[in-house]
Parts: C-alpha cells; sequence; structure tokens
C-alpha cells in the first residue's frame, strides 16, 4: 500500500473546505447530507472546522457491484430526509465516475431545496464526464483504487487515518 496523502494534507484541505463553506453560508443554517458509508470520517472533521451553525443528515449509496468493480446501477435509501426549503450541502468522500452524484442531485432536487451544492474530498479523473459541478473539491487524484479516510475495499481500511492506493499485495 501507498500513501497518497498523509493525516497532515487531508487536515490541511479540510480546514480550506471549512473555511470556504463558513464564509459561504453564514446566517442560512445549511443542512449537510453525508453518503454513507464513505463519508463519516471527512463529514466528522468538516462539521468540527465549520464555523457557523448547520445541521447534518445521512443518506446512503451504493452501486450494485463489489470490490473495485462498478456496475453503474445506483441505489439510494434517502431515509427520512428532508431539504425543501433548505440550503443543502452534499458531502462525498469520493468522485469517480459522478454517477452516485448525479443520481442523488436529481433526487434531492425533486424536493426542492433553496440551493444545492457539492463537497467532495477526492476526485478522480472520470468526473470530468459527470454531469454535476463539484462547488467544493479537495484533491484531484490520479484513476486508482485508494482506500482509508473513510474509503474501504470490500469494508476493509476504513479506519486509515491517511488515503492509499491498493496493490496487488493487499488483497
Ligand atoms: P461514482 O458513482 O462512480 O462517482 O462512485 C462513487 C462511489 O464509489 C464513492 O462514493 C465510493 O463509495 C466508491 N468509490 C469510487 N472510487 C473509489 C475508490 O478508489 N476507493 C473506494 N471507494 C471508491
Ligand atoms: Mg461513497
Amino acid at each position: 500500500m501507498k500513501i497518497l496523502l498523509t493525516a497532515e494534507q487531508i487536515a490541511e484541505m479540510v480546514g480550506y473546505l471549512g473555511a470556504r463553506l463558513s464564509d459561504d453560508y453564514r446566517g442560512k443554517n445549511p443542512l449537510l447530507i453525508g453518503c454513507l458509508k464513505g463519508c463519516v470520517v471527512f463529514l466528522a472533521d468538516l462539521v468540527r472546522v465549520i464555523t457557523v451553525p448547520h445541521a447534518i443528515d445521512f443518506v446512503r449509496t451504493s452501486t450494485y457491484g463489489k470490490r473495485q468493480v462498478t456496475s453503474g446501477v445506483v441505489r439510494a435509501e434517502l431515509f427520512d430526509v428532508d431539504v425543501r426549503g433548505r440550503h443543502v450541502v452534499i458531502v462525498e468522500d469520493i468522485v469517480d465516475t459522478g454517477l452516485t452524484l448525479g443520481y442523488l442531485t436529481e433526487a434531492l432536487t425533486k424536493q426542492e431545496p433553496l440551493s444545492l451544492k457539492i463537497c467532495a474530498l477526492l476526485v478522480k479523473p472520470g468526473a470530468y464526464r459527470a454531469p454535476v459541478a463539484i462547488d467544493y473539491k479537495g484533491f484531484d487524484i490520479p484513476d486508482d483504487f485508494v482506500v482509508g479516510y473513510g474509503l474501504d475495499w470490500g469494508e476493509r481500511y476504513r479506519y486509515l487515518p491517511y488515503v492509499a492506493v491498493v496493490d496487488e499485495q493487499d488483497d
């Protein structure tokens, strides 16, 4: 496994994103919606650097398929998330094809939020083909499969404090 982003680099980026969100959402009491499960570490750090009042909620998304293979079919459980009349920020750990975000954006837009923006810590090159704009973007990363800081490989490695690239020997 090779470290791609250290805990220090991540913390600095989270601080930067949190500062931007704090500036942009002053007085707006935004609703941050995290996409389970990968978002949990990022969201937990992000909310502690945002200095304006806000609320959090969660949705759960998955693409059918195992391990590193995505089938392209997105499934989302919206639980009882209610975004009507709220300023919403979707918080994602990583954007790969952008299919998940495209699906979620469409589903939440139907509920008529006041505004809808996207915050993603990691963005892969393929995301540029997606129909969604990432308003608050952390790192552009290469098209490798990464783990840690909430991201898993078959439910492994979510707990790592850094982001690393998995290789064959890790299986
Ligand atoms: P998308 O719909 O292709 O953008 O994929 C988004 C989801 O796939 C992310 O929310 C992750 O759960 C998962 N994913 C994509 N790339 C990686 C990766 O490199 N490591 C771990 N999970 C990934
Ligand atoms: Mg995810």
